[in-house]
């Protein structure tokens, strides 16, 4: 058997569609093929790779760490200088009310930390999420995830959970004294690039305010530059009391973590103590390149290019009727008439070596989140593909 029969065979399929491109190698924008071919990588592994592939200040970051240690101790125990080191680079770049750091492994994790601190912290018990929106798909937080085709199956989840739509600022009442938290996406990704308005953000604030439940933003897919500001939430001047993080946040190796301040981040060391464990989160290597990633993202204000770029793709792509773009900075979603057409662009673009995908909850959104360093060319590039794409499609 050749290694793409064997990945059918022994690794777990979750579909029965996986792109199932197989790569020898990844630089900088692009992705290398084992048939050669070069694919201009429009995704990032999904919000991953900020810095684009095998980024030479990661890479000597990661080397570097690993000729020292790479795990000593769980989480939480040891002093560990990369971990240190990222968590004042992440809290010097934040508002000053986020000023403590709980690393853990993935978004999922983050998700759930987040949610375990909201409730040890206000002795409540009910959450509020929304619709549409995707925060993991371990048991909490596929609980508070917004889609009930993707939950179904596994219920019973955590019970007092509550959906209200995305947006909707007279839904926030159901918001009360007896909600520890609730929990948004900023910009919500699996939904499809959808952006709120600045009256519902500052509403949210103001409802969790009034009640003292306290807010999570999720920002695991906007955080970091994508939106064209280092957080999400800048756009909304308001602060979240809990803010989550992953994907971007290890420059392509697997980190997350949930930021509070300190007074209540410090429930955690009681009743009971070790409130929350992890044996690898925070892992010296991966917090060695997370230090280095987000050490570039603010040192050349990547952020900005972020939302050039995305303007630059958002007026190339408007230009044709079939598309209506939408998103902010490199947080783009292009829909399309049908999800069989957004099937059948990803396609043509893969074949004319771009590579897209579509969102979990919608289906006729091709999926445009580069690395945030990728150049004018590279965008003007890639609109002519898919333009061209689409103009086949129509012809
Ligand atoms: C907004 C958001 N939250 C949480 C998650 C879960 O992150 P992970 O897949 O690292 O567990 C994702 C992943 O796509 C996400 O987009």
């Amino acid at each position: 058997m050749n290694t793409r029969e064997l990945f059918y065979r022994y690794l777990a399929q979750t579909s029965s569609f996986p792109l199932a491109l197989e790569i020898e190698r990844a630089e900088g924008m692009y992705m290398y093929g084992r048939d050669g071919k070069k694919y201009l990588d429009l995704i990032s592994g999904i919000s991953v790779s900020a810095l684009g592939h095998r980024h030479p200040e990661i890479i000597r970051s990661v080397k570097d760490q690993l000729d020292h240690y790479m795990h000593l101790m769980v989480y939480g125990e040891f002093v560990q200088s990369p971990q240190v080191e990222l968590a004042r680079l992440l809290t010097d770049n934040l508002p000053p009310e986020l000023d403590n750091v709980y690393l853990v492994n993935s978004g999922s994790e983050a998700v759930e930390g987040a949610l375990k601190l909201a409730k040890r912290y206000t002795g409540r018990h009910n959450v509020v999420a929304f619709t549409n929106a995707y925060h993991g798909s371990s048991h909490g937080s596929l609980s508070v995830t917004g889609s009930e085709p993707f939950k179904r199956a596994f219920r019973p989840l955590l019970p007092n959970v509550y959906h209200i739509p995305f947006g909707d600022q007279a839904s926030l009442e159901l918001v009360d004294e007896n909600t520890a938290c609730v929990i948004a996406e900023t910009i919500q990704g699996e939904a499809g690039a959808v952006v709120p308005g600045e009256a519902f953000m500052k509403a949210l604030r103001g409802r969790c305010d009034q009640t003292g439940a306290l807010l999570i933003l999720d920002e695991i897919q906007a955080g970091l530059g994508r939106t064209g500001k280092l957080w999400a939430f800048e756009h909304y001047g308001i602060v979240p009391d809990i803010l989550t993080l992953a994907k971007g946040l290890g420059g392509g190796l697997p980190l997350g973590a949930f930021i509070a301040p300190r007074h209540i981040m410090s429930v955690l060391t009681s009743e009971p103590v070790l409130g929350h464990i992890t044996t690898f989160g925070g892992n010296a290597v991966c917090a060695a390149a997370a230090g280095a990633c987000l050490g570039v993202i603010i040192r050349d204000r990547l952020w900005l290019n972020a939302r050039a770029q995305g303007e630059i793709i958002k007026k190339q792509l408007s230009s044709s009727e079939y598309l209506k773009v939408r998103g902010k900075g490199l947080m783009v979603a292009v829909e399309l008439e049908s999800p069989e057409v957004c099937r059948e662009l990803i396609v043509k673009c893969l074949e004319r070596g771009l590579l897209t995908d579509w969102f979990l909850f919608a289906d006729n959104c091709m999926r445009i989140a580069p690395p945030l360093l990728i150049t004018e060319k590279e965008v003007l590039r890639a609109c002519v593909i898919i333009l061209d794409s689409v103009k086949e499609i129509y012809s």
